[in-house]
């Protein structure tokens, strides 16, 4: 079977792991393919919620292997502490959760190199989650790495210690004190707890379970805006966080890509610098934050908020080839009375585009908004799209036309069983 792709399509957030937990049972494979700890992904069921950073949303779906792939940055300690807090929930991980040999690994110095690069850049800061994740794929593409299948070898503590020789060279650049013991005996001690787990060479995992029919769901961490090439760089992550990163981040030939799910919130937000044309600095944006409970689900940061923006979200569909949309947090726009959503740019020349533009900025671009009647309602007792309110109705079917694509979920709550599903869902 081919294998569907979930991906955020705004700049993260946009409800990723709520979904992937939705959908996994429809799976028999759930495999993160880019990024690493920066991802904050969160699940709501049976009262309880979890965050997970670079445990598979798929975890606590009965008989579902989950795989982080090679193309994941890997932070032993966080890997062990989220482990640790799956063992009051009766989830084995010894029997569905596989890691790739080929995944790199997060060293302490990655994290001290990137809380170094942020200083030194002051005002300019990209907003980094301080996770080490742009040090790690810097070392993976200069080819001077280590990989998880590393920790096997006799020689590990050799090659680490001539890894970490390097990044004392580059850290002196900086004025940045650190302290590296206690990191380094937790992290080993971690490494050690890895060793107990199912390392894979995942790709062959993964192509065998395309050939004998398994299906598999790709889950996005970041979002598109956030992708190293198309985002709006710098202030991006430093993964392909588009559908094409599946194919190098599993090992996947593009022709086993079936669906692809794109998935965004009903307004836009962002956590970190960078271009945001539609962010709201008033009112309207606090009421948004305070009802979407926008805060980092990684590292608590107030998250911007602002209007949905339609070049934006064009941009990402485009570059995805996304199949079908699902549309998140409609119910945090149950207070608003109007909605505005942008449909186009006015550019600095005057001229009107439904494109992203190569800048971003405030300033560069002016967005254009249409008003729209709000609901003005609670979602709580809607228990299908049918029955939801003809302003909700209008939205979806306005973004629909704008798009071109059709939106087959949306989500009315942080829980599992908030999700209101259209009859031809393909999955
Ligand atoms: P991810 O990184 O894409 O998985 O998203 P996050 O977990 O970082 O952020 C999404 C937040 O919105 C989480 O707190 C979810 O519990 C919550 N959430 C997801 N879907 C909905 C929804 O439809 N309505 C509301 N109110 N919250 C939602
Ligand atoms: P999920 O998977 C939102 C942002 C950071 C920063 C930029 C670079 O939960 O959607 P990095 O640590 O990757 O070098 O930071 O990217 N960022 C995210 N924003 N959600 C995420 O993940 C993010 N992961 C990174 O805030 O602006
Ligand atoms: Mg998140």
């Amino acid at each position: 079977m081919k294998v569907d792709v979930l991906l955020g399509l705004q700049w993260g957030d946009e409800g990723k792991g709520k979904i992937v937990d939705f959908l996994a049972p429809k799976y028999n494979v759930v495999a993160r393919f880019q990024g690493g700890p920066n991802a904050g992904h969160t699940l709501e069921f049976d009262g309880h919620k979890h965050v997970l950073h670079q445990i598979p949303s798929g975890i606590f779906r009965k008989n579902i292997c989950n795989v982080v792939g090679n193309g994941v940055v890997l932070d032993p300690i966080i890997f062990k502490e989220e482990i640790d807090k799956l063992s009051p929930f009766q989830v084995d991980v010894s029997k569905n959760l596989f890691v790739s040999k080929k995944a790199q690994l997060i060293l302490p110095t990655h994290r001290l190199l990137d809380a170094a690069d942020e200083q030194a850049k002051g005002a300019k800061k990209i907003g980094s989650t301080l996770k080490g994740i742009g040090p790690t794929y810097r070392d993976k593409t200069s080819r001077n790495g280590l990989r998880v299948g590393d920790i096997l070898s006799p020689n590990f503590k050799e090659k680490y210690d001539a890894l970490v020789s390097r990044h004392k060279v580059q850290l002196s650049a900086y004025d940045f004190e650190y302290d590296l013991q206690s990191m380094e005996e937790e992290w080993f001690g971690a490494i050690e707890f890895m060793k107990a787990l199912t390392l894979v060479e995942s790709e062959h995992y993964i192509n065998q379970q395309i050939s004998s029919s398994s299906s598999i769901l790709a889950e996005g961490a970041q979002g598109s805006l956030l992708d190293i090439d198309f985002g709006s760089y710098p202030f991006v992550t430093s993964s392909t966080t588009m559908a094409a990163g599946v194919c190098t981040g599993l090992g996947v030939a593009p022709s086993s890509i079936g669906e692809v799910f794109g998935i965004f919130k009903a307004y836009c937000t962002r956590v970190g610098s960078g271009p945001f044309p539609t962010e709201l600095h008033d009112e309207v944006g606090e009421e948004l934050r305070r009802e979407g409970k926008e805060f980092g689900a990684t590292t608590g940061r107030p998250r911007r908020c602002g209007w949905l923006d339609l070049p934006a979200l064009r941009y990402a569909i485009m570059l995805n080839g996304v199949t079908q949309l699902f549309m998140m947090k409609a119910d945090v726009l149950n207070i608003f009375k109007e909605i505005q959503i942008c449909t186009e740019y006015k550019l600095e020349d005057g001229s009107v585009t439904r494109d992203f533009p190569y800048e971003a900025n405030e300033g560069t671009v002016e967005p254009i908004y249409r008003a729209m009647k709000g609901w003005d309602c609670s979602l709580e007792s809607v228990e299908d799209l049918e029955s939801i309110p003809e302003a909700l109705k209008e939205y979806v079917a306005f973004i629909e036309k704008e798009v071109g694509v059709p939106i087959n979920i949306v989500s009315v709550g942080p829980d599992r069983l908030q999700t209101l599903v259209k009859g031809e869902l393909i999955a």
